[in-house]
């Protein structure tokens, strides 16, 4: 079945972070991320065992199982600034940091939860404080379970939409003060730093406070030590994870892009990789006339909602996914971000696999005011997969690992048994 295109956005923030840096010494928390069969979302389950939908470009955490009455918090609180110091550009009819309390006075704080999935969908629910659990790590094995308060914004069940059954609501993973990496490190003592490593099947992994962080067979080994990295950079006032690519190349030559930026941005956060129109037609067209006339692939109809599909039967299997045309993201300083064919094509059905990138929608669509650009990119959770990437805010740096399959291991391969 195709991948279907949905947004899982992931991502943290920060919140009394000065307090949690300076501290130090607590111990990193660890969850496990499983992809969802039907929306190939990811989740973790941080609610009890009600899992959490991870949303690397929300600045909130949400939830709809609020208790009728629940906790809620005063708009002259700090953390009600913080929920609502971003906005969408999509959501800007959803603003306003008060909402009226059964009394009649506007004093309870308002949020904006966001539904990521299914082209979007805007609310306001009570900001409130939550229970949120996972287990502490070693970065070899869980070692005992942590319960920690978190302050989310509560949702009505109709928020839900289109989101994995099961799932009670979304993590926000950006770089907000609310961002659940960023409460993490507030009540944890740990730095705001996030290991990200999405499966392509069993259990994922993900890091709350930074690694070390081993994989299993062949060997025990520490993925975090030898990482390459680019650095964070901000973009519009969003709270999203963006890193400036200077070019693509396809198979070594460049693509010859259009546009007046020199610099091209990439945001976290959907289903595939989406690319921005002026960029996703050079970009297709380069990759098809490498795959066709150098790597003998042959051309069969598309399968929506992707435009390059190929006959699988002309394709050889690597050990790091089919042999196409290698993608390289020239970083930032010129380090390549190299993306191989089990991130770049994806299998829809026994005889097509598809390069699994989609041009994105226009700035009008996506809310964006006259003469405002979106990313070049918005890197989709499949070419994330088996690449551990580490978000870590204290350094303003990506990190990532490149395809662990190189290294013999995957994003399924963490101990989750307790450590004895
Ligand atoms: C902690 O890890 C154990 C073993 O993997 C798991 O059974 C348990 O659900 C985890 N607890 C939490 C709070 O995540
Ligand atoms: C098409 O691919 C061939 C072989 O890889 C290459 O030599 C040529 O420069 C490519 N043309 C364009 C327009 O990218
Ligand atoms: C794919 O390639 C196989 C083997 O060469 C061939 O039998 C089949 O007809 C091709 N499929 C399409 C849709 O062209
Ligand atoms: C996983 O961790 C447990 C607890 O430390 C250990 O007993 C077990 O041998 C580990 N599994 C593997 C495959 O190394």
């Amino acid at each position: 079945m195709a991948q279907r295109l949905q947004a899982s956005h992931l991502l943290a923030v920060v919140s009394l972070c000065l307090l949690a840096s300076s501290l130090g010494g607590g111990k990193p928390l660890v969850t496990p991320i499983t992809k969802d069969a039907s929306t190939s979302l990811y989740t973790s389950p941080l609610e009890d065992t009600h899992p959490l939908v991870l949303d690397l470009s929300g600045p909130l955490i949400w939830t709809s199982t609020c208790d009728n009455p629940h906790q809620t918090i005063q708009l002259s609180e700090r953390e009600c600034t913080q929920a609502n110091q971003y906005t969408r550009p999509d959501c800007w009819t959803y603003t306003g940091t008060g909402s009226y309390d059964d009394a009649g006075g506007a004093t309870k704080c308002a949020a904006h939860p966001y539904n990521p999935v299914a082209g979007g969908s805007c609310a306001s629910g009570d900001l409130t404080r939550v229970t949120l659990s996972a287990n502490a790590t070693d970065g070899k094995n869980p070692l005992y379970p942590v319960t920690f308060p978190a302050v989310a914004s509560c949702a009505r069940e109709s928020l839900l939409a289109n989101l994995p059954g099961g799932a009670a609501g979304v993590a926000g993973l950006a770089r907000s003060e609310l961002s659940l990496p960023a409460q993490v490190a507030a009540t944890q003592s740990v730095a705001r730093k996030l290991a990200l490593c999405l499966p392509s099947g069993g259990n994922g992994v993900a890091v709350f406070g930074g690694g070390p962080l081993y994989l299993l067979p062949p060997w025990l080994i520490e993925i975090t030590s030898s990482m390459g990295s680019t650095p964070l950079r901000r973009y519009q006032d969003q709270p999203g994870y963006y890193i400036w690519i200077n070019g693509i190349n396809i198979n070594q030559i460049p693509v010859p892009l259009l546009g007046h930026n020199s610099n091209y941005n990439v945001n976290g956060g959907e289903i595939v990789t989406e690319l921005r129109r002026d960029v996703y037609r050079p970009f297709v067209e380069a990759f098809d006339n490498a795959s066709t006339s150098g790597f003998g692939m042959q051309r069969v109809s598309p399968v929506a909602p992707f435009e390059m599909c190929y006959n699988r039967s002309k394709l050889w299997s690597t050990r790091v996914g089919y042999a196409v045309p290698q993608i390289d993201l020239i970083l930032e300083g010129g380090a390549r971000y190299v993306v191989f064919g089990a991130n770049s094509v994806v299998q829809v059905d026994d005889a097509t696999v598809c390069l699994a990138f989609v041009e994105m929608k226009r700035p009008e669509e996506l809310g964006y005011a006259h003469g405002q650009q979106a990313p070049a990119m918005v890197m989709g959770g499949y070419q994330m997969e088996n690449n551990l990437l580490v978000f870590d805010e204290e350094k303003e740096q990506l990190g990532y690992s490149t395809l662990l399959l190189f290294r013999q291991t995957t994003c399924s391969n963490f101990n989750f048994t307790m450590a004895a």
